[in-house]
């Protein structure tokens, strides 16, 4: 029978990647998505021009549709939710609209999935966040980077929980019901607490996407400000990666069903703003010009994901090097300058 998914949040940047993905391998995909992220609708032009048939587009709200959440999730096999408020400073400015996005909109998900006569997997897509600055980890400062002294090969899903900003919190708990409910009801639900993920179809903005961002303020000549000394350090994980990851739970579900894992590049993969601007101008020909304003509160200095949980339940591990998947990101961009230019006029 054929495999139908519905991705919530599906036309933002790993909604319209994960389409095209699941697409590819034989699925039909059902977008629902409330359309209010800027870039959304280059992404359905282009997800509709790569694959004229085998999506459908439902209009709805994550946080008000229960009735339309109700009827498209029971009619699929997989649900991937990834609608939500995805910004941590924007959750400062507004932290009950973050709350009613990511708090309310994953129960609304989570009753769907719960009341279906046979329930969908369910996959979540959390944040490293939840486990707050990491300050008390013991951080040692080098030339470029910061360094996790004790945790060579990243943090891991033990580490406590420690949620930092209204969009930890809503996340957090968003990524501790979906826990939950796989418990106490017995659905299949996994959460996946992703790092820095990059790659095509990413419209990034100050606030979040900070890869996409820095490359194309660089392109245009844009000057940025660095908040903290720029030494921070994310794991880079490329969103086919992730989809492939997606693709495994769902094919290994007993493995996967009630689990948490750690998402991110790894230790390979890993960057800092800094390393990153010497490698836009020295690989790419794009020197940034930046100034530094002071280190936002609640910020990491080091995350990177130690990935074992999902090597050795998943047989899962990042296939694109960072050293390749950021030159396909800057082509994606050069590609689209019309495109990126309208969406930051
Ligand atoms: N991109 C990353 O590096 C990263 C890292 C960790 C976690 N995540 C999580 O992954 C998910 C997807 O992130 P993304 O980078 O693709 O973000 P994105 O903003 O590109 O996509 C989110 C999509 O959700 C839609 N949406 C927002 N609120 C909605 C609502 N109430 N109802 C229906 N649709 C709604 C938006 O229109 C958008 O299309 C988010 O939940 C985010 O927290 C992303």
């Amino acid at each position: 029978m054929q495999k139908r998914i519905i991705i919530t949040g599906g036309a933002g940047f790993i909604g319209i990647n994960a389409t095209d993905y699941f697409i590819r391998d034989g699925w039909d995909v059902t977008i629902l998505d409330n359309l209010s992220r800027k870039g959304v609708d280059f992404n359905l032009k282009w997800i509709n021009e790569e694959h004229p048939s085998r999506i459908s587009f439902v209009k709805a709200d994550v946080r008000y549709d229960q009735d339309i959440l109700n009827r498209e999730l029971a009619a699929h096999d997989a649900v991937l939710h990834l609608a939500g408020q995805v910004a941590v400073t924007t959750s400062v400015l507004d932290p009950r609209s973050d709350f009613e996005n990511n708090v309310l909109g994953t129960i609304n998900v989570l009753e769907a999935v719960r009341n279906a006569p046979t329930p969908p997997i369910l996959i979540f897509a959390s944040t490293n966040k939840v486990y707050g600055d990491l300050e008390h980890l013991g951080i040692e400062e080098a030339k470029a980077r910061y360094h996790l002294k004790d945790y060579p090969e990243g943090i891991p899903e033990t580490q406590q929980l420690d949620f930092h900003s209204p969009y930890g919190c809503s996340k957090g708990a968003a990524d501790q019901y979906i826990r939950d409910y796989g418990r106490i009801y017995n659905l299949p639900t996994i959460v996946f607490r992703q790092s820095c993920i990059y790659g095509p179809n990413q419209f990034g903005v100050e606030d979040q996407g900070w890869m996409a961002w820095f490359s194309v303020a660089s392109l245009f000549n844009k000057p940025v400000t660095v908040y903290g000394t720029g030494k921070q350090v994310r794991d880079a994980l490329h969103v086919k990666d992730l989809c492939g990851l997606y693709k495994s739970a769902i094919e290994n579900i007993d493995m996967a069903r009630g689990e948490v894992f750690n998402t991110g590049g790894g230790k390979t993969n890993s960057t800092s703003v800094l390393e990153f601007f010497a490698n836009l101008k020295n690989n790419h020909d794009l020197p940034m010009q930046y100034d530094f304003s002071e280190e936002r509160r609640g910020d990491q200095k080091v995350f990177i994901s130690d990935n074992t949980k999902a090597k050795n339940r998943l047989n899962w591990e990042p296939k694109i090097a960072f050293q390749d998947g950021a030159p396909m990101m800057i082509d994606w961009i050069k590609d689209n300058t019309d495109k990126i230019k309208t969406f930051y006029a």
